[in-house]
């Protein structure tokens, strides 16, 4: 073979410009072995020390910029293991002992993921207490709720905002379940048929923080289940932080006008000086595309591989990666950002352009006076028709007017405000203003449950 298309094949194969990420994890799961051979009396003791303090020094190395990684080695596994023998000579050749690479990369993702899912789970529950003091303050606040992105009833802001936080309680439950599967230990597998040593699975998953170890080693090198899970979680919560993103975008717009995008999170047009883009949000709508994206690769790549270990499966990581960062990034940006935002009450409140948003109280209305809620709603639909046609509020209709279409009108029917239809809409879940602020109170104490 020519020299470089040799290069060019050794750089296909090698992993290390990407997985180089993993090296603490790499190092902190050698040193659980090492220890845990030492204690099975596979190696001795002074071995294993010499080892655990060779790799520590690696690790410094690394951490003050001072490594060299060798492209020749293709992986982070090779890399460190092939330094090791340049810090402590032949001893190095016995950590491998009981190990494949296959058990190994397990291993060191598990690791990562493992205090990847605890940020974003803290990352999740800052935006929400962020959410709870926006609806707080701006807890008086109504506007047009819409269905359709047609006005329908009215609604308090603070019930609206608060829609999210139920949307990233979900997501951090979604989170926490993936957890459990990632916190599972599969160093022992071996290569896929477990190893030929006394080894102590147990104690190697005690000391690095695992609840249980795998029960089948083909699986255990071959199941990229738990990278999916996290995939499809980073995926719901990013469509989350897209809804609500595209909803600053509409808010912030002239036509709307009900919030303030702060100036860090907007830029100006060059050319037209009036602007102010949202390209933040906008961004984040934007890159939830390739967390989806980064969900159907690993997907793909997973969907035909015969068990156990194939090398396609080094197509793991760089996806992983950037959905890690896309979501870490994305999730702190938003916050800031909705933590600045501005409410125009002003502005919201000529939001209304008119009172059709009463429709569904005025059918209320008539129930109550005796008439079944089919009936009232056809009653109210032809009521609509005709204040739309001569360009009437609800409220300035005549009494002759209303009593032109159901006898059950009366007096009251004036009585009917947007007020009203908010507070009358008393149950739990609902917008009344009780009911928003007990859900506040049951909110915080969630949180706060959480921080125990
Ligand atoms: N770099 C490899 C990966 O990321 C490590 C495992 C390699 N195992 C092997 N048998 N070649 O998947």
């Amino acid at each position: 073979m020519l020299k470089g298309k040799n290069e060019i094949v050794q750089n296909y194969l090698s992993s290390i410009p990407f997985d180089r990420r993993l090296y603490a994890q790499d190092i902190v799961g050698s040193i659980a072995h090492a220890r845990m051979l030492a204690k099975q009396s596979i190696i001795t003791n002074d071995d294993a020390k010499t080892i655990e303090s060779g790799l520590l020094r690696i690790k410094e190395k690394i951490e003050e910029g001072r490594f060299k990684y060798n492209p020749e080695y293709e992986d982070i596994h090779m890399n460190i293991e092939a330094e090791l023998y340049k810090e402590i000579g032949e001893i190095a050749g016995k950590l491998h002992t009981a190990r494949s690479r296959n058990d190994q990369i397990a291993l060191d993702l598990r690791l990562f993921l493992k205090e990847q899912i605890s940020t974003v789970l803290r990352c999740l529950s800052t935006l929400q207490e962020i959410l709870i003091r926006k609806a707080e303050v701006n807890i008086s606040t109504i506007i047009p709720g819409y269905t359709h992105l047609q006005q329908a009833q009215p609604i308090l802001i603070a019930h609206h905002i608060l829609a999210y936080f139920d949307m990233f309680q979900r997501d951090k439950e979604r989170f926490s379940s993936c957890y459990e599967r990632v916190d599972v230990m599969p160093l022992g597998s071996g290569a896929l048929a477990g190893v030929t040593y006394p080894i102590d699975r147990s104690a190697v998953a005690k000391d690095l923080g695992f609840s249980s170890v795998t029960s089948n080693s083909i699986d255990a090198v071959s199941d990229r289940d738990f990278i999916i899970e996290y995939h499809a979680a980073a995926a719901i919560t990013m469509m989350h932080l897209s809804r609500f993103a595209d909803e600053l975008i509409l808010w912030s717009t002239s036509e709307f006008g009900f919030i303030t995008i702060n100036s860090n999170f907007t830029s100006g047009s060059s050319i037209m000086p009036q602007k102010r883009n949202p390209d933040i949000a906008e961004l984040i709508r934007g890159k939830t595309g390739r967390v989806y994206g980064n969900l159907m690769a690993i997907l793909t790549c997973m969907k035909a591989l015969p068990l156990s270990y194939n090398r396609d499966l080094q197509e793991d990581k760089e996806g992983l990666f950037d959905t890690v960062d896309t979501l870490e990034h994305s999730l702190t940006i938003f916050t800031d950002m909705i933590d600045t935002v501005q409410f125009n009450t002003e502005q919201i409140r000529t939001a209304f352009k008119n009172d059709y948003v009463l429709a569904t109280d005025i059918a209320d209305y008539l129930v109550q006076k005796g008439l079944p809620f089919r009936e009232a709603h056809a009653v109210v639909s032809r009521l609509s028709n005709y204040a739309v046609k001569c360009k009437k509020n609800f409220n300035e209709l005549s009494l002759k007017e209303y009593q032109d279409f159901s006898p059950f009108f009366d007096d009251d029917v004036y009585k009917l405000t947007i007020d009203k239809s908010i507070s009358s809409r008393d149950v739990f879940g609902g917008t009344a203003p009780q009911q928003v602020k007990s859900a506040i109170e049951r909110y915080w104490k969630l949180i706060k449950n959480e921080n125990k």
